[in-house]
């Protein structure tokens, strides 16, 4: 049932082409330029979107926030589900909360939305399975279409609640007038490439897992990455930890001044997402930052970039993508990375110590 793969997290790794063929799969109109989500809400009632979720599913909704505002204009907020549902959230009729789950299941994302829908909040899930608790209390679903994920480690969910929150995004924005058409087909070319692009990817196994070989015996590791790409840092943090054990922490690139940056010496493997976008200047300049402290840095990069080789000590190329596509393609890498650590450490990859599937109790 692995498939010949020897963990199930391995196999919904390499599921992914065709999972995001299947999330984007006819709800995009090149020609029209919309995204086509057959949803009854009327986009022009929402004023402001709540994203709540837990986990990996916070981190997408993280990703969520930024092109809603990025691209659709609508002030959008994320946050996870446990402390939403008790700190009192301001909403109204126009608030829409978009609770994002793969189990449809997880206890604090349901009580986070029955607050949010207390208080009259307008109710959509961003679910995979089917018929879950979550999608019979919203108002309607956008099923992410991801197949059953039996590894505790989300993946293949993670990368298609990108591309709904990607979907969504568009939605809105078509609807609110503010993404030009032309503008809209390049970003639904792209979207549309996204299968082909992970694909290409996955072929970069060797490559992480001689990366994996040089540094899973490290006590720690650091992720950084800026805008769209600090969730895929938290997001590669947390698939390091729940299945290597390995203590790994993310920040936003921009913050290590502020404290982060003393953890660095010689130990510490620092892998920065470098991908080309507004704001690869600025975290060249914080990988010369680890660099001048001895942090060994390993960059995911953009295929051709041939200037960050000089920087890092080990580089990773996806291929280039719309830069508020590319976290879809990058997190690739990093949960390639979290696996083949998890193996050379000879851990349960797919049961790891202390976890469940899906968390149903608070
Ligand atoms: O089923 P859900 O998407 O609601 O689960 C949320 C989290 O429990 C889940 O993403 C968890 O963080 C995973 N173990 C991450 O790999």
């Amino acid at each position: 049932e692995k498939g010949g793969f020897p963990h199930y997290m391995l196999k919904e790794i390499y599921e992914q082409p065709w999972v995001l063929e299947n999330t984007l799969g006819g709800r995009l109109s090149e020609e029209r330029g919309e995204a086509e989500l057959g949803l009854e809400l009327d986009p022009l009632s929402v004023d402001r979107v709540h994203l709540i979720a837990c986990g990996t599913a916070a981190y997408a909704g993280w990703y969520g926030k930024y092109l809603l505002e990025g691209l659709a204009k609508l002030p959008a907020d994320w946050e996870v589900a446990s402390e939403y549902r008790y700190r009192d959230p301001v909403v109204d009729g126009r608030t829409l909360a978009v609770a994002i789950s793969q189990s449809g299941e997880t206890i604090d994302t349901l009580e986070a939305l029955r607050e949010a829908r207390r208080k009259g909040a307008r109710a959509l899930g961003v679910v995979n399975a089917k018929g879950s608790s979550i999608t019979r209390e919203v108002e309607e679903v956008l099923y992410i279409h991801a197949g059953p994920e039996i590894g505790v480690a989300s993946t293949k969910a993670y990368t298609a609640m990108l591309a709904a929150m990607a979907l969504l995004a568009l939605w809105f924005a078509r609807a609110r007038g503010v993404l030009p058409l032309e503008e809209a087909r390049t970003l639904i070319r792209e979207m549309k490439k996204l299968p082909r692009l992970v694909e290409e990817a996955l072929e970069k196994r060797p490559i992480v897992a001689h990366i994996a070989e040089k540094y899973h015996q490290a006590q720690d590791f650091l992720f950084l990455g800026r805008h769209v790409q600090a969730p895929t840092a938290y997001e590669g943090a947390l698939k390091l930890k729940e299945i290597s054990y390995i203590h790994a922490e993310a920040y936003p690139a921009g913050e290590m001044k502020h404290g982060p940056i003393a953890l660095i010496d010689e130990h510490l493997p620092v892998v920065v997402l470098a991908t080309k976008g507004p704001l690869y200047e600025k975290t060249l300049s914080n990988i010369q930052e680890v660099r001048a402290r001895g942090g060994k840095v390993i960059a995911i990069a953009t295929e051709g970039d041939e200037e960050i080789r000089k920087l890092a000590q080990d580089v990773v190329y996806v291929p280039e993508v719309h830069p508020l596509l590319s976290p879809i393609v990058s997190v690739v890498p990093l949960q390639l990375l979290a696996y083949e650590v998890a193996v050379l450490l000879g851990r349960d990859v797919d049961q790891p110590r202390n976890l469940a599937k899906s968390v149903t109790v608070e």
